[in-house]
């Protein structure tokens, strides 16, 4: 890749490509699945489109089976359209952090207002169990990378934005909150750093998101963090983690999860 190419000018292109391929000239409302989310699209409206991720600029294939490489435009009941991006670059894949905040920075491109960010991560709260969803209130992240290039100093409070999660805990009263620790991964944490992660405030602990939400601060657009809790981390209940058993335990989920961010979607927009 190369470093003089503008990233901004990139995800530009990707968009350009989108709105040609989806005839949708602007997109309202983006979201990327995580693991657990992939069936949300389908009960939010109807398919416009669906394009492979590798046909789009600077997107690359997906590094991870149940990571689906598709891009899919959705016109919901109210006539506005959803772009859906089941093509995440994490960022131990080690492409750089510029990779990772492509699909957020096509989706602003594209012109979606609204960015919701949703993960498979584990819970540090005993009392989360596999398969609970969590808001996203704030984040810490622990990749000691940044999204942003040179001297852009921007305000990251309420990053994750009351207002979308009023909108959620309408959809699911009572949903707990938390904050999203990004680990650079792909190894899962030993049991004294989730220690560590508890007290610094963290309550779910993932290898996605923080980097994307900055990102999406720095375009303009409110975001919505959603976890679901597939596993408790490390330590926390003494059972060792397996990434089938993560993988598993969103596949079980997603019906509910999808039911749930398709409500949510369509009260946003
Ligand atoms: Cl325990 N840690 C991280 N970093 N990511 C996860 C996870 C744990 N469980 C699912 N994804």
């Amino acid at each position: 890749e190369d470093p003089k190419a503008d990233p901004f000018e990139i995800a530009r292109q990707a968009a350009d490509v989108i709105a040609d391929r989806t005839g949708v000239a602007q997109h309202d409302i983006a979201l990327t699945l995580g693991s657990g989310w992939s069936k949300a699209a389908e009960l939010m409206g109807d398919e416009v489109a669906v394009i492979p991720a590798t046909e789009v600029p600077g997107f690359s294939k997906p590094a991870l089976e149940g990571h689906v490489g598709t891009i899919r435009s959705i016109r919901l009941p109210n006539g506005k359209h959803a772009l859906v991006i089941g093509a995440r670059t994490h960022y131990y894949e080690g492409h750089g952090v510029r990779r990772v905040v492509h699909s957020v920075r096509t989706a602003a491109a594209a012109g979606a207002k609204v960015m919701v960010l949703t993960n498979g991560a584990g819970g540090v709260r005993p009392e989360w169990g596999p398969g609970t969803p969590v808001l996203i209130s704030d984040h810490i992240n622990l990749t000691a990378d940044s999204p942003l290039e040179g001297a852009t100093f921007i305000d990251l409070t309420d990053l994750y934005s009351e207002r979308l999660r009023e909108i959620a805990r309408e959809v699911r009263p009572g949903m707990d909150e938390g904050v999203y620790v990004q680990f650079r991964g792909p190894h899962y944490e030993t049991p004294a750093e989730v220690r560590m992660a508890r007290a610094m405030g963290g309550d779910i602990v993932g290898m996605s998101t923080a980097l994307e939400a900055i990102a999406a601060r720095q375009a303009g657009m409110e975001v919505l963090g959603c976890s679901l809790i597939t596993n408790p981390a490390a330590g926390v209940t003494g059972q060792p983690l397996s990434h089938e058993e993560v993988i598993e335990e969103g596949k079980k989920a997603e019906g509910e999860l999808a039911r749930f961010i398709a409500d949510v979607v369509v009260k946003i927009s």
